[in-house]
């Protein structure tokens, strides 16, 4: 039977919902998702599209959020991996409700740096929480090897560790800590869209590399402008999106390479607005053919 509540697209393992995480999710099958990574609205005011991201009481929105994590509890692989983000104010009562149920590994903070949002009368916030869970903390893929950083004491600071016998170098490259740093989408970044919490993708490769394989199925249940279906295609994985706003499924079709039209209208890139004319062309340039 046709199911009236979300639509349905799909191409070479990627699959686009276009409909409430909470209709879409009980329809997959249990025990399937290899990595999920959520990124739900934070109940802060936020519009999206014509969606207003505020319930009427912090109780109401932890409520809403123990709906859509039991559901991905309930999806995940019994080796499966989740990464859940929330407003710092929010994160606490997340991680209560889900430590009884998975296992929270690592409690990352994503920092970046703002110019645009400078607080004056109390320290600003440039860093949002990420929860990195488990179901079985004895059998799940963390692939350490492919996400390793330099290590500044080893690598710039050359130091040697005179503790060891014969005393050796430090170590140059090192997996990551908890502490991440990598700056917001900005307006002149290539993978900019018009969105209002879009995440980065360089954020995305670690997680996805780190926490799946190649052919593993990653799972996004509030998908934005589909970030993690677009890296997961990149780096070899099979994806499942969901999105409740269609300007950003337009955007999800686009990016996942499913369509390059919807209903008559060519989906393209933003256009943007450097605020410059190109400059003339110098004609001793043109000349050298430069
Ligand atoms: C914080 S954004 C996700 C951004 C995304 N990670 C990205 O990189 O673009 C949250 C998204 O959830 C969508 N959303 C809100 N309620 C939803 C629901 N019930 N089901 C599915 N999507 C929903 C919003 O429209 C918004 O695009």
């Amino acid at each position: 039977m046709k199911n009236v509540n979300f639509r349905k697209y799909a191409l070479g393992g990627h699959t686009i919902y276009h409909g409430d995480a909470l209709k879409v999710l009980p329809t997959l099958p249990d025990g399937t998702i290899d990595l999920i990574f959520a990124d739900p609205p934070y109940n802060i005011g936020k519009h999206f599209a014509g969606f207003v991201d505020k319930w009427p009481s912090d109780r109401a929105y932890i409520e809403w959020c123990q709906q859509w994590l039991d559901l991905c509890t309930q999806k995940l692989s019994p080796t499966g991996t989740m990464y859940i983000m929330a407003s710092t104010q929010s994160m606490p009562y997340i991680d209560l409700y889900l430590r009884d149920k998975v296992t929270i590994l690592s409690r990352i903070v994503w920092h970046y740096d703002s110019s645009g949002v400078q607080a004056k009368k109390y320290f600003g916030s440039l860093y949002e929480p990420i929860l990195h869970c488990v179901k079985d903390p004895r059998n799940y893929t963390f692939n350490a090897q492919q996400i390793l950083i330099e290590a500044k004491t080893g690598a710039v600071r050359k130091l040697v560790d005179y503790r060891k016998d014969p005393p050796e170098p430090y170590h140059t490259r090192k997996v990551p800590g908890n502490v991440w740093y990598f700056p917001r989408v900005r307006y002149r970044m290539a993978e900019y869209e018009v969105h209002p919490s879009q995440k980065p993708e360089s954020l995305l490769e670690r997680i996805i590399t780190a926490s799946s394989n190649p052919g593993d199925l990653v799972l996004d249940p509030f998908a934005g402008t589909f970030t993690t279906c677009a890296v997961a295609k990149r780096l070899g994985r099979n994806s499942v999106g969901i999105e409740i706003q269609e300007e950003y499924v337009k955007i999800g079709l686009r990016r996942v390479g499913i369509t390059t039209t919807y209903n008559g209208e060519r989906l393209a890139p933003p256009s943007k607005n450097f605020g410059y004319r190109r400059a003339k062309p110098n004609p001793a340039q043109l000349e050298l053919g430069v």
